[in-house]
């Protein structure tokens, strides 16, 4: 495992990524543990891109409930197709939300999040969690970040 986090200077978002996506690989190998894995994605996701939140949801029982994550505090629990992380579970589909507060029924962990992107992660055919990224600007998300945000999900599906 990587003692320190390698961030490119580069200011291109996919150049970012793509420095970090073999170190999340390397972070994960070897280590069974989900919690722990969790853990460090959300970790290095906010070191590379110092993102307002990022974190994950976990499916338990009939309901999201708060994982990993780092950030601001947050919303414990969400229902199935309650917020954007209850409609990306609900649907199971990736939502890009430009200005949270154009998504109705949105839910507002913090004022100072405007845009937002979740992507749910699938195991044996069902989500059973959702990676949430929230931005304090507004549409700070676009197709670049969907693009390598689902290669994350991908890795976090093989665990
Ligand atoms: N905004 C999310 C709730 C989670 S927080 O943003 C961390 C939603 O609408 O589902």
């Amino acid at each position: 495992m990587a003692e320190n986090l390698i961030i490119t200077t580069s200011t291109e978002k996919a150049e970012r990524y793509e420095t970090l996506l073999p170190q999340i690989e390397s972070l994960i190998a070897g280590e069974p543990d989900l919690v722990a894995n969790l853990s460090n994605i959300a970790a290095a996701l906010k070191q590379t891109f110092d993102f307002f939140w990022v974190g994950f949801y976990l499916v338990k029982e009939n309901e999201l409930v708060l994982g990993p994550f780092q950030g601001p505090i947050a919303c414990t629990r969400i229902a199935l197709g309650k917020g954007v992380c209850g409609t990306s579970w609900k649907e199971e589909r990736t939502i890009l939300v430009p200005d949270v507060e154009q998504f109705p029924g949105h839910i507002a962990c913090s004022s100072d999040s405007k845009s937002e992107i979740v992507l749910p992660a699938f195991k044996n055919g069902k989500v059973f969690l959702v990676l949430d990224v929230d931005s304090d600007k507004l549409n700070d998300f676009d197709e670049t970040d969907e693009i390598f945000l689902t290669k994350v999900i991908r890795k976090v599906e093989a665990l």
